[in-house]
């Protein structure tokens, strides 16, 4: 098709296909946040949806018992070494920034590893992030319906040969949900307290 022949002139074959890859490579930058589309729209995709969990003492509890309050949801699990510590605290630091309006959130820890995060577990690993962060277990069924409502991406990755040798591979995303309890807006999860008490102080009107 092209007839250009100087070898330092990009064809454009090249060209395009050099767009195409910067085109890709921006789409999956934005990634998670381009997929769940814009703020209050967004609820037409379906992010979220009625759940039934259990709380730290093994209690049942849907999302409708939080609903008047806007809540803020993570998944991740105990074991986490890392990211979910992290995000637990950004998340308990941005509320104290909040100050009064903290009030109207609830932080929702909910484990996608409930093998391991009994309800207890999942108690003892909330309460250090402080009394506004409530965490969440149940059954392997429960939590995959929960996490698929979410999208949340969840899998085993195996340690070792032993029972317990295993870590979670996760998605790392925090869902804010509105007090009627529709999706308003994905939340970066690797923000500062600061910037994240910013983001969810924009979205909560
Ligand atoms: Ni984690």
């Amino acid at each position: 098709m092209t007839t250009a022949t100087d070898p330092k002139t990009p064809s454009p074959r090249v060209l395009y296909a050099t767009l195409g890859m910067l085109l890709a490579m921006l789409l999956i930058g934005a990634g998670i946040f381009m997929w769940f589309g814009g703020n209050g729209s967004s609820g037409a995709l379906g992010i979220g949806g009625p759940f039934t969990l259990q709380d730290g003492n093994g209690k049942p509890v849907t999302d409708r018992d939080f609903r008047g309050k806007y809540m803020l949801v993570y998944f991740g699990f105990t074991f986490c070494p890392d990211v979910c510590p992290t995000t637990l605290s950004a998340m308990a630091d941005a509320m104290d920034k909040l100050g009064t309006a903290a009030g109207r959130v609830q932080l929702l820890f909910i484990t996608v590893d409930p093998k391991r995060d009994t309800p207890s577990v999942v108690k003892q690993y909330a309460a250090a992030f402080g009394p506004r962060v409530q965490g969440l277990t149940g059954s392997e069924d429960e939590i995959a319906r929960v996490a698929k409502e979410y999208r949340v991406y969840y899998a085993e990755h195996r340690t070792g040969p032993g029972p317990n040798d295993y870590s979670m591979d996760h998605s790392s995303v925090l869902y804010l949900m509105s007090p009627n309890g529709a999706f308003l807006a994905p939340v970066r999860a690797d923000l500062p307290a600061d910037e994240m008490a910013a983001a969810l102080q924009k979205l909560m009107r």
